[in-house]
């Protein structure tokens, strides 16, 4: 007998949706997708949120950060994403630089998200210095997730991937940036690779839901990246990732056995090819 739990029941997730689910104390389940086929079995799986995050930089195309990813390229996996899923809510990553240069720039990107991918909110990196923009996008009606601990696109900044808030006057920094967000309208916040201390003090203080990655686990949810935790993306791994599947392991025997069928000869078998006389007599439709 099968011990994967069985998918909830079929309620579309919304905004309001989530800020129930950390009301009644339900966790969230995110995970990211950059692809159709990803965000479908995700989305039959019953988790609650896709991310089409800009990890896609580094996961999907492979690059050292996320820092590269354009518009153009996160319109195309949002869209596709967006395509696939029917009851978890989408988010789409702003990508680095196309929310920082001016409000109405961020608007408009932010805009793009919606009306060009179908996406039903984004998501940007950053604290009370982006306020502003995030309560310019939300009068818009856009929902607008924010992003505080380790936000990547900053990577170059930071100088390092170590846990951010340790020391009091960073953490005191994230706990007002959180409450800023919340107070400038965004419906939930992402907190990355923080002391699970500080995780739980912000979780408490806001009324809006904490989704956390390498957070501990008194958030009101917790994310990864699909790849990480599919044993799919292998370059590092922080302690964060449950690898929960080797596929990347999976996928390489079975590529290795087809290169090793193919010259063997042995691949494809007679069961495996078309015939004429069987073709004649109506072949497979
Ligand atoms: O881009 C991404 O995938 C993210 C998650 C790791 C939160 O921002």
């Amino acid at each position: 007998m099968s011990t994967v739990p069985k998918p909830p029941p079929r309620r579309k997730v919304t905004t309001l949706r989530l800020q129930e689910m950390k009301t009644q104390g339900e966790r969230i389940a995110a995970l990211t997708a950059y692809d159709w086929l990803m965000a479908r079995l995700l989305d039959e799986s019953g988790i609650d949120v896709i991310l089409v995050g800009d990890s896609a930089g580094m996961v999907f195309a492979g690059h050292d950060t996320t820092i590269s990813m354009t518009m153009p390229q996160m319109l195309y996996h949002a869209s596709v994403v967006a395509r696939a899923a029917r009851r978890a809510l989408v988010v789409g990553d702003l990508p680095f630089l196309s929310y920082q240069l001016s409000e109405k720039e961020a608007l408009r990107n932010a805009g793009a998200f919606m009306k060009e991918a179908l996406v039903e909110a984004v998501k940007l990196e950053g604290g009370e210095m982006i306020c502003p923009t995030v309560r310019r996008i939300v009068d818009a009606g856009i929902p607008v997730m924010g992003h505080l601990g380790l936000t990547p696109q900053s990577i170059h900044k930071f100088g390092t991937y170590r846990t951010r808030g340790v020391e009091t006057g960073e953490a005191e920094q994230i706990l007002r940036d959180a409450r800023a967000l919340q107070d400038a309208g965004a419906f939930a916040v992402v907190l990355e690779k923080i002391p699970s201390e500080l995780a739980r003090e912000v979780t408490a203080a806001l009324r809006i839901p904490t989704i956390g990655i390498g957070a501990g686990a008194e958030c009101d949810g917790q994310i990864l990246v699909s790849h990480d935790m599919l044993g799919l993306f292998t370059r590092f791994r922080p302690r964060f990732v449950r690898r929960y599947a080797e596929l990347g392991k999976a996928m390489q025997d079975a590529f290795r056995q087809y290169t090793a069928d193919v010259k063997a000869k042995t691949f494809p078998n007679a069961e495996e090819s078309y015939w004429r006389d069987e073709e004649l007599a109506g072949g497979e439709s």
